[in-house]
């Protein structure tokens, strides 16, 4: 059986340490999380499945981690400055504030206010003055650096159109009711791609995007089948967009938003070039009086053109708990009894494998465990641990909790024959194999 309710997930990431309460001494901070020492493993392992896919696999894909800070004419021209808000409301009667399409049912009709835009962007002051008038923005997507970056990078790589630039970073909105554990939160990640292309191509690669992170998310345990494509009707679309398709994904809470692929056409990179009038803009962009670069390429015939671009953009908090969500069982055994088993892709694995000597205090048993997991930490296939408890069974029932797809048991035969025992995740079964395979078989379990 799968989770039956986020409950379920909340109580297992704090358990076994995946993910805390920020600041939760001091009664948290809401719209925060803190990741544990399972959980950074396996953000980390998204986010390097993420990269690999999108940098390493197309040679027309360029990375980059620009700041968080942010100049706020990039947010001007942008359009974050005058649309990036959210309707709020207020509620006379439990004098709460809440977004206007998630007021709960217990507040009636009459008793809100009217809506208000309330502007979901982080201000801080930079410097030592706090007048009001040296600040930046904390960036509310990655998105905008990269097309502030679009000249340099073009001009750094040489590359032709189309080409992307890539990135995963944090991003911070003030959310009016952060929900739902990590799903709605005020400080974030996400994984970017801005593929920019000529304008006439731009509709193909759009669908060809949608097919390719579809596939992408199967790859990391999350089944086309459990995703439905959500065409955003046009009077919902952002400022910028002309075109955007949602992976709506069944959380545990309901069906919900776990990327958008969005097609900004020439929008971002208009509004943040000077002498527009030079160029051929087919959206409506501000006037820019402040920028020093043209955001364009020439064609063949040698006219400037500013690129389309096609953008698909994921939350990593988001990917995070549709894996968990996917990976959690909760499953029965023959004897009445249970088990709950993350059945996690073992490449986003927190730890590949986990070394168990059979006795705790057995100085030549322990030792040989140790140079084992040592040996295989060397390879660079991940988290290898040293396990000892002592007890096997309880060993077996953490590691299958945390998603472990491989337990090693060293016993005494290993000090005659060089073998020891490997227990599946999955299958739970045992077999026997000798030390010098494991990094061979731990490599094909890991491949994704
Ligand atoms: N650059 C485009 C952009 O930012 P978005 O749909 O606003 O588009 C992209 O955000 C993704 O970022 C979402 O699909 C979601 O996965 C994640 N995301 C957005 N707001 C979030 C929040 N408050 N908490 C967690 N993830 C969030």
């Amino acid at each position: 059986m799968p989770a039956k309710n986020m409950d379920e997930i909340v109580a297992l990431c704090k358990r076994r340490g995946f993910i805390f309460q920020s600041s939760e001494i001091y009664g948290g901070l809401q719209g925060t999380y803190d990741f544990g020492p399972l959980g950074v493993e396996l953000k980390n392992n998204l986010k390097n499945a993420w990269w690999e896919a999108m940098v390493y696999e197309n040679d027309n894909i360029e990375g980059l981690d620009s700041s968080i800070l942010t100049n706020p004419l990039v947010l001007k021209y942008s359009g974050h400055e005058e649309t990036f808000s959210d309707p709020m409301v207020d509620c006379k009667s439990c004098n709460l504030r809440f977004r206007e399409d998630q007021v709960p049912d217990h507040c009636k009709k009459e008793d809100l206010t009217e809506p208000r835009q309330f502007n979901l962007m982080f201000k801080t002051s930079v410097g030592p003055l706090e007048d009001g008038s040296n600040y930046a923005y904390l960036r509310p997507e990655t998105a905008q650096q990269i097309f502030t970056n679009f000249k340099n990078v073009l001009d750094s790589t040489s590359k032709p159109i189309p080409f992307g630039i890539a990135q995963i970073g944090k991003a911070f909105r003030n959310e009016i009711t952060p929900r739902n554990f990590i799903f709605r939160v005020r400080e974030f990640e996400q994984m970017e791609l801005e593929y920019f292309v000529m304008p006439g191509e731009d509709e193909d690669a759009h669908e060809s995007w949608v097919q390719k992170r579809l596939d992408w998310w199967s790859n990391q345990g999350v089944p086309i089948k459990s995703i439905e494509l959500y065409d955003v009707p046009t009077d919902e679309l952002a400022h910028y967009s002309k075109k955007t398709v949602d992976l709506m994904y069944k959380f545990p809470h309901g069906l919900e938003e776990l990327e958008g692929i969005a097609n900004r056409t020439d929008f971002d990179l208009g509004s943040h070039s000077k002498k527009q009038d030079e160029l051929k803009i087919s959206s409506n962009v501000k006037k820019n009086k402040h920028s020093n670069s043209k955001m364009a390429v020439k064609n063949d015939s040698g006219d400037w053109i500013v690129p389309y671009v096609i953008e698909p953009s994921a939350g990593v908090e988001r990917g995070f708990l549709a894996i968990l969500n996917e990976a959690y069982t909760n499953e029965e055994l023959e004897g009445g009894k249970n088990r709950i088993v993350l059945r996690l892709k073992p490449h986003l694995s927190p730890v590949k494998a986990a070394v168990i000597p059979l006795k705790k205090n057995n100085k030549d048993i322990v030792n040989t465990a140790k140079e084992i997991k040592d040996d295989l930490q060397k390879i660079g296939l991940g988290r290898i641990i040293l396990e000892n408890t002592g007890n096997i069974g309880k060993s077996y029932r953490k590691h299958d909790e945390i998603g472990t797809p491989l337990c090693i048991t060293v016993d005494f035969d290993t000090l005659n024959d060089n073998s020891v025992t490997l227990r599946d995740r999955d299958s739970m079964n045992q077999t026997r194999l000798q030390v010098k395979e494991l990094a061979m078989y731990i490599k094909d379990l890991i491949k994704k």
